[in-house]
């Protein structure tokens, strides 16, 4: 197994440097193309809420599971085990619905429904166990989750909530998390016995779940391109171990 100590002078470490700034330049995107909470109807932040909420309390913690089955490297097991440990602990999905509770944004079918397609993709992703794409995966999305938390928080308070523990929790900027995981993704890649260097689909979970936060916030906009895209692929699903670029993902 490999430990900390011994990935921390690594060879790739320009490699990692290279995707952390790529990873770093797509959240830094996708911040900047929220619209203003301020300027958008009360059920367009109701709908925000409620489709987030619809994707992540039941999904993250089948994700991260998810990662656990995948990785080999004993620094990638460990940042995960201490992130399922902190979710199930501190019962991060009733954190979660309690803030939607709050808001009055609970998920309606037609929030399910708009998220669906994208939500498939990711799950189908990670049910492909590779270890390297989900840990590039997992960085991207403690990256966004910081940045986006005060604009969740700000979009509940204007639906007249206070209940703000689910976005103070996970609205804290740990830097020493951010290394440790890419410490993990470092550790990861020497073990990895999957060719992760084929171009672009090594970001490709990067790109499923950033399609996926995409469709949170447009909502209802992106059920309707998804429908045509669901049609056009006739429903279909891959079988395990064909390959990353199965499934594509949603433009
Ligand atoms: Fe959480």
């Amino acid at each position: 197994m490999t430990s900390e100590s011994s990935t921390r002078n690594s060879p790739d470490h320009s490699r990692i440097a290279s995707i952390q700034k790529q990873v770093d330049r797509v959240i830094d995107d996708l911040r900047a193309s929220l619209p203003k909470p301020d300027r958008l109807s009360a059920e367009e932040r109701r709908g925000i809420i409620a489709r987030y909420t619809a994707v992540l309390e039941g999904n993250f913690i089948y994700w991260m599971t998810g990662a656990w089955l995948a990785v080999r490297s004993d620094a990638a097991r460990a940042k995960i085990v201490e992130n399922l440990q902190e979710e199930v602990r501190d019962a991060h999905p009733l954190m979660m619905r309690k803030f939607a509770m709050a808001a009055g944004a609970l998920p309606t079918t037609a929030d399910t429904v708009a998220v669906h397609q994208s939500l498939t993709d990711m799950r189908l992703f990670i049910g492909r166990l590779s270890s390297v794409r989900i840990i590039v995966t997992m960085a991207f999305f403690e990256g966004l989750i910081q940045q986006f938390m005060p604009y969740l928080a700000e979009l509940a308070r204007l639906q007249g909530s206070s209940e703000m523990e689910y976005t103070d929790v996970h609205g804290v900027c740990d830097i020493g998390h951010t290394e440790e995981l890419y410490r993990a993704l470092d550790a990861e890649m020497k073990l990895a016995d999957e060719p992760i260097a084929a171009g672009n689909t090594f970001f490709e979970g990067v790109d499923l779940l950033r399609t996926l936060i995409e469709h949170i916030v447009t909502g209802p906009a992106a059920m309707a391109r998804a429908d045509k895209q669901y049609d056009a692929r006739a429903r279909h699903v891959p079988a395990p171990g064909i390959g990353a670029s199965a499934v594509p993902a949603q433009a």
